[in-house]
């Protein structure tokens, strides 16, 4: 079916000016950016948005990272998106992510590690609606 899924271009990225490059994998594997903004997120929405892992070691590094710099906030939709993004990006630790992946050929370590997608459509939906509205989602 037709889904749609939440990717975020980090820190790391945008700041080696490579939203383009990812960008350019996320069309070639069939999906539309149906949405799209640079942003520079705030404390409380990196905190808000990761919510689930505050308990994490990681938790406070994953903030400050995630504010350092601009992010691009996205809405990729098509057939299978969230398990297909999911494919694209590779695994979440880089020494893991197979070979043409997002993480494999630009992500720096498991923090830095260039994108984030949605991982169920249920995170998909809240995601996406923390950071557009629904005017912005033009498909
Ligand atoms: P993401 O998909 O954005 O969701 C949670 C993030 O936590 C994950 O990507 C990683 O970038 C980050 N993360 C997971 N494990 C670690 C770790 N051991 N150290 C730092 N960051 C981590």
């Amino acid at each position: 079916a037709i889904q749609r899924t939440f990717s975020i271009i980090k820190p790391d990225a945008t700041k080696r000016n490579l939203t383009g490059a990812i960008n350019a994998k996320i069309e070639a594997a069939g999906l539309r950016i149906i949405a799209q903004k640079r942003i520079r997120m705030t404390q409380a929405q990196a905190e808000t948005f990761y919510g689930v892992h505050k308990d994490r070691p990681f938790f406070g590094e994953l903030v400050e990272f995630m504010i350092s710099e601009p992010v691009v906030v996205q809405v990729l939709e098509g057939e299978n998106a969230i398990a297909k993004y999911r494919d694209v990006m590779g695994a979440t630790n880089p020494e893991q992510a197979d070979e043409g992946t997002i993480r494999k050929e630009f992500a720096l370590s498991v923090g830095e590690n260039s994108v984030h997608g949605s991982d169920a459509p249920e995170t998909a939906a809240v995601e996406i609606a923390y950071f557009f509205s629904g005017l912005e989602l033009v498909g």
